[in-house]
């Protein structure tokens, strides 16, 4: 079973993509018990036309979520136009940290997936909240990074997306670190296939690209649903998928005491296995400053959560 915390836009969509693809019964808690229960009899309700069988229950009693064994956060407040991850740092920490509360106690036993904003920072404080092993307690942003970057490149290539294989790396925000280097299309690189001028107008648009569609609609939510339920299936399937998550670091890549992005092995244990990448000299330096800007997020909450 899947608790997903948090039934707004995201987690209700995401809830809803778990249900069509068979992966698992979802529970759905809201502070707000009318958005869950409405949101969960919104969705039994489609079942019949999607065909799923799963079950789906909407509560705001944190104790429905017994026996899960993965538990998303997606509670807590989203950025405005304007905004970045960055500015919902104190807020989002204190919903965090109150949720992982309710995790310790009803799932002690569960994967801790941690998609609330800045999902870096978030995932740092939900692991040291839990006090689980860091394997169980992991952040999704840069695979919607990832997917961003590899449907841009397959815009500017004219070829399937499905064909494109790439990798985003470091923080979910600003600083993410799209790596043009592993990126290809079917094993070709795709810096033999595209000038300069493309790739580096590639970069910018993943960088973008979240908040290019906040500008327009005022939030993100079928990517980030989509990519909640392909890592949701990773775990419960066992599927032992190459991702990049928010892990924390404790000496790979030459850090420690930050979660940020990098490849991993995800399966039903959560992390099985951090992938270290040989990183050239300009994507070793952008990957540092980045994690410096999570340690820096991190170091200033601190003093005020
Ligand atoms: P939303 O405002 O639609 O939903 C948030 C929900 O959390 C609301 O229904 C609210 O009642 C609930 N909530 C607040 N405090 C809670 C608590 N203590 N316990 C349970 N529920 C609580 O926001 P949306 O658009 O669904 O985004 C949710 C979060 O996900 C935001 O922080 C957003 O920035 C983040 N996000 C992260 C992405 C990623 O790639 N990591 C992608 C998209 C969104």
């Amino acid at each position: 079973m899947i608790t997903i915390v948090g039934a707004g836009k995201v987690g209700s969509s995401a809830a809803f993509n778990i249900l069509g693809r068979r992966i698992s019964d979802v529970v759905l808690i809201d502070v707000v018990e009318n958005v869950a229960v409405g949101e969960a009899l919104d969705m039994m309700q489609a079942a019949p036309a999607i065909e799923f069988d799963g079950k789906i229950k909407g509560t705001s009693d944190f104790s429905e979520m017994k026996g899960s064994e993965l538990v998303i956060v997606t509670a807590g407040l989203a950025r405005q136009p304007g905004m970045s991850r960055i500015d919902l740092v104190n807020k989002n920490a204190k919903i965090v940290k109150s949720v992982v509360k309710e995790v310790v106690k009803y799932a002690p036993d569960c994967k801790l997936m941690i998609v609330t904003n800045p999902v870096d920072v978030m995932t740092h404080v939900a692991y040291k909240e839990s006090g689980f092993e860091r394997n169980r307690v992991f952040g999704m942003g840069n695979i919607l990074d990832t997917l961003r970057f590899r449907s841009y490149l397959a815009m500017e290539l004219g070829v399937s997306r499905e064909d494109i294989r790439a990798l985003v790396i470091g923080e979910h925000g600003d600083s993410m670190v799209p790596l043009v280097n592993f990126a290809s299309v079917s094993g070709i690189p795709v810096s033999t296939l595209l000038r300069k001028e493309q790739i580096d107008k590639i970069v910018g648009l993943t960088k973008t690209s979240g908040a290019d569609v906040i500008k327009l609609k005022g939030s993100t939510i079928y990517a980030p649903a989509a990519v909640i339920a392909i890592m949701a299936d990773a775990v419960l399937r066992d599927r032992n998928r190459v991702m990049s998550v928010s892990t924390y670091l404790q000496g790979e890549y030459g850090l420690s005491n930050v979660s940020i992005g990098v490849p991993c092995v995800l399966g039903k244990n959560g992390v099985e296995r951090i992938l270290e990448l040989k990183l050239d000299s300009e994507a070793k330096r952008a990957f540092e400053e980045s994690a410096s800007i999570i340690k820096d997020a991190i170091t200033k909450m601190d003093e005020t959560v």
